[in-house]
């Protein structure tokens, strides 16, 4: 059974019908890569299982257990972490507030994140400790708003376009952070605009087309697959 499963579902933005019966399934401690043209629906499936956007029809699952049209913080708790596009920090809160501010307990069983591991992973961010978060540049928000909601002890990770704007050799540190999460046995769904970075990290990948998955496959599957690519994400 899938860690996170999406069956047939429908969101809407007033009258907008947005999902069309998003049918998706999220192994455990599996890199999953969402792909798919600006306007597909990638955010709006992310926020949908976090319930920022309420499902009209169709059902989020994990772990078997239903979540569909719980409150986000209530989906939060229950396992599933994310770090949306606009990176949400407490400005006035030094980083290593925001840092506490996003502890939780993990799951029976299993080793909690730490503070210092996540300023293992970002040194910068330890440089800047006691530094507002509203004073951190785009990179170093986008790097605390990951460590924040790995500090959550999250099961399933939602992370949308988090190289976004990044300087490249950020987007480096922030993929081998991401790899890492996935071998320490977190399933992470990651959407991201550029395709060799999600075809580099995911185990599996997923093409989002008008508010439905169009494939699902392999990285390697898709790569030989010109008529998916072309159809679906290559801007024509
Ligand atoms: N708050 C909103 N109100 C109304 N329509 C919205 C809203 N947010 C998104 N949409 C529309 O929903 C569709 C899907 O948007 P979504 O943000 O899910 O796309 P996406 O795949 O994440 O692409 P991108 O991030 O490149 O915009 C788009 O047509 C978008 O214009
Ligand atoms: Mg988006």
């Amino acid at each position: 059974m899938s860690l996170l499963e999406l069956s047939g579902l429908h969101a809407h933005y007033g009258k907008s019908h947005i999902l069309h019966g998003v049918d998706l399934a999220v192994p455990d401690a599996t890199i999953v890569s969402l792909l798919g043209r600006n306007g597909s629906g990638r955010s709006t499936t992310l926020k949908a299982i976090m319930g920022l956007v309420r499902p009209s029809a169709g059902s989020v699952r994990l772990d078997g257990r239903d979540l569909t049209g719980r409150r986000p913080y209530d989906i939060c708790r229950c396992g599933i972490g994310f770090v949306p596009e606009e990176r949400l920090v407490f400005p006035n809160l030094t980083v290593e507030e925001n840092l506490v501010m996003g502890l939780q307990k993990p799951p029976a069983g299993t080793a909690a994140w730490t503070i210092e591991e996540m300023y293992a992973y970002f040194p910068r961010l330890k440089e800047r400790s006691t530094i507002r978060a509203g004073y951190l540049s785009g990179g170093e928000q986008q790097m605390l708003t990951i460590c924040r909601s790995l500090l959550g002890n999250p099961r399933v990770l939602l992370i949308d376009e988090p190289t976004e704007g990044l300087a490249p050799q950020i987007v480096e540190v922030v993929m081998e952070v991401i790899l890492d999460i996935g071998r320490r046995g977190i399933a992470v769904v990651l959407v991201e605009q550029k395709l060799t970075i999600a075809l580099k990290v995911a185990a599996q990948v997923m093409v989002m087309g008008h508010g439905e998955i169009v494939f699902t496959g392999t990285p390697g599957q898709l790569a030989d697959n010109p008529e998916i690519r072309h159809a679906w994400l290559e801007v024509a």
